[in-house]
C-alpha cells in the first residue's frame, strides 16, 4: 500500500485525434480540447501536492504529421504560452521545456523562453512541457553535454553515476514515479526514457480530452494501491 502522493508524474497525452473524429470534429478541435483539459487537470494534479508534472506535448516524430496539423499545434503553443503566462504566475507554477530547439521556429521558441523566464521564481510545482522532444535524443544530447564538460576539464568522468546523470538531462528533474498514458495505446513511445526507469505505469482507454479530475483520481488510487518497495527488483 502506498498512500503517498507521487513526487513526479509524467503524462503521454494521447487520443486527441480519435476523440475529435468520434464526434465528427476535425483533429485540430481534439488538440484544442486537449489543451483546455490540460490546464484544468494539470492544476488539479499540482494542487494535490505533486511537485513535478511532465507532459508530452509534441514529439520529434510529430513533425511528420500534415503541415496543417503541425502549423495548428505550433500556433496553439504560441497563443497558449502567451495568454496563459498570468495563469501560471497566479498559480505559482514554474514552467520549463524539454526538447531540441531545431526545427522550432523563433516565434515558438521565443514564447517558450519568455514563459520560462516569467515563471522561474514560482514555487508550488514545476510543469515540464516536452515539446519537440524525444527520449533517445535527450540521452544523446546529455552525452554530448557530458563529453564537452569532461573535455573542458569541468567534470571528472569517474564522478558520473546513475543519480547525478539527471543533472545533464534537458532539465534537472527527479525520477518519474508515475507514468500515465491515455487513449488505450500501451507503449512508451520514446518518452523520458532515462527518468521513467522505475516508474509505475498506468494505461487508460480514456482519450486525453476526457482525462479529467475523476480520471486522474482513478490513476492515483491505482498507484496508491500498488505494492511498491524501493530496493526490490523493480
Ligand atoms: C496526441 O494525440 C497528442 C498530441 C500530438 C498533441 C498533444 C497536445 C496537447 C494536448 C495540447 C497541449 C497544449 C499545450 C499548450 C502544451 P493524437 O493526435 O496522436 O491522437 P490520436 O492518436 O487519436 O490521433
Amino acid at each position: 500500500m502506498k498512500n503517498d502522493i507521487p513526487n513526479h508524474i509524467a503524462i503521454i497525452m494521447d487520443g486527441n485525434g480519435r476523440w475529435a473524429t468520434r464526434q465528427g470534429l476535425k483533429r485540430q478541435e481534439g488538440h484544442y480540447a486537449g489543451y483546455k483539459r490540460l490546464k484544468k487537470t494539470a492544476l488539479y494534479i499540482l494542487d494535490k501536492g505533486v511537485k513535478y508534472l511532465s507532459v508530452f506535448a509534441f514529439s520529434t516524430e510529430n513533425f511528420k504529421r500534415s503541415k496543417e496539423e503541425v502549423d495548428y499545434l505550433m500556433n496553439l503553443f504560441i497563443k497558449a504560452f502567451k495568454s496563459d503566462k498570468n495563469f501560471f504566475i497566479k498559480n505559482d507554477i514554474k514552467v520549463v521545456f524539454s526538447g531540441r530547439k531545431e526545427p522550432l521556429s523563433d516565434d515558438v521558441y521565443n514564447v517558450m523562453k519568455e514563459i520560462e523566464k516569467s515563471t522561474e521564481n514560482c514555487k508550488k510545482g514545476v510543469f515540464n512541457v516536452c515539446l519537440n522532444y524525444g527520449g533517445q535524443a535527450e540521452i544523446v544530447d546529455s552525452t554530448k553535454k557530458i563529453v564537452k564538460l569532461v573535455q573542458d576539464g569541468k567534470l571528472n568522468i569517474d564522478d558520473l553515476n546513475e543519480e547525478n546523470y539527471y543533472h545533464y538531462l534537458y532539465n534537472d528533474l527527479p525520477e518519474v514515479d508515475l507514468l500515465i498514458r491515455t487513449s488505450g495505446e500501451v507503449r512508451i513511445s520514446n518518452f523520458m526514457l532515462y527518468s521513467i526507469s522505475y516508474a509505475e505505469i498506468y494505461f487508460t482507454s480514456t482519450c486525453f480530452p476526457d482525462f479529467d479530475e475523476l480520471e486522474f483520481d482513478k490513476a492515483l488510487e491505482d498507484y496508491q494501491n500498488r505494492n511498491i518497495t524501493k530496493g526490490s527488483v523493480k
